[in-house]
């Protein structure tokens, strides 16, 4: 019998570890399949999805540009993705195609489990308005933090999450140059792209304290800008985004194959590796 067939699909998608990730969970959960990079341009996305379905593909990860496009192409969406507007994670079924965004919830086991954070009636501060930023609200919401602040460069767009999500929990927005420091941050997220163009935006000084956690959903091979940035401002951690992937990477695994991997030995892998 032919081998499950999964992949990734992005645009660029070369960086991805996400074949190197779900490799090693198929080893550890002693799962045969196969899991393949597909670059993907924006106008064949469709297309591209719709080939992987018809030709017996079991199931994708979607990732940028394409996860909030992809949403239209789904028949049935969880919760989680409808609420968040993205979907990073496809499952083809009975002839459908179900959205799910593992994304927040990786976060959240990374902050909670990983880092031992408590995010019940903390202050959270969100750096950033796009579509990262909307990924991670709702499961952050629902862990009930004493309050949410997102800040961004462009008012409108953190303005506009703030309608989106009030209706779930506290959540406020501001500008970069003058997020209110009365409370002070227990975590300071960084979900701008700015560090991804080389960008080092006038991120918030005074909102970073001996006690704050930073976490920059951005990983690489060198610290990245804020993570470097939020150490200089003397942050308790500052951590970049590796845990969230292996964990959101998990979820899908899951989803997928009904076995939950073990992730602490994958994520210093990936450390390793990195
Ligand atoms: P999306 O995720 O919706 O595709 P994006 O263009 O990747 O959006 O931008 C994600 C976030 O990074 C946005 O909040 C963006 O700020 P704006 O809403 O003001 O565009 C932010 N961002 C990207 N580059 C930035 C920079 N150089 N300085 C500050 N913020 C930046």
């Amino acid at each position: 019998m032919a081998v499950d067939r999964y992949g990734v699909m992005g645009y660029p998608v070369s960086h991805s570890r996400s074949p190197v990730i779900h490799r090693l969970f198929a080893i550890q959960t002693g799962q045969e399949l196969q899991y393949e990079l597909l670059q993907v341009a924006p106008d064949k996305l469709e297309m591209a999805v719709r080939q992987f379905q018809r030709t017996g593909g079991k199931g994708l990860n979607i990732t940028v540009p394409h996860k909030g496009e992809v949403v239209k192409l789904c028949d049935h969406l969880t919760e989680r993705a409808s609420t968040a507007g993205a979907v990073n994670t496809l499952s083809f079924q009975d002839g459908e195609i179900r959205g799910d965004n593992t994304d927040g919830f990786g976060l959240l086991r990374d902050l909670v489990v990983n880092l031992g954070l408590t995010l019940e009636g903390a202050n959270v501060l969100i750096l950033g308005a796009g579509g990262a930023t909307r990924g991670i609200i709702g499961p952050l919401l629902e862990m009930q933090p004493s309050s949410l602040r997102i800040a961004n460069r462009t008012i409108g767009k953190a303005d506009a999450l703030v309608q989106h999500f009030s209706q779930f929990g506290q959540v406020s927005s501001c500008l970069f140059n003058v997020v209110p420091v009365t409370d002070k941050y227990d975590l300071v997220i960084n979900a701008t792209s700015a560090g991804l163009h080389g960008d080092s935006p006038p991120y918030p000084g005074a909102a970073i304290s001996a006690g704050t956690l930073c976490y920059d959903l951005s990983y690489g091979l060198k610290p990245t800008p804020f993570s470097v940035w939020a150490r200089e401002q003397g942050a308790a951690q500052s951590v970049m985004g590796w845990g969230m992937l292996v964990e959101q990477a998990a979820e899908s695994f899951r989803i997928w194959r009904g076995v939950r991997p073990e992730t602490t030995p994958v994520l210093k892998q990936m450390k390793i590796s990195a």
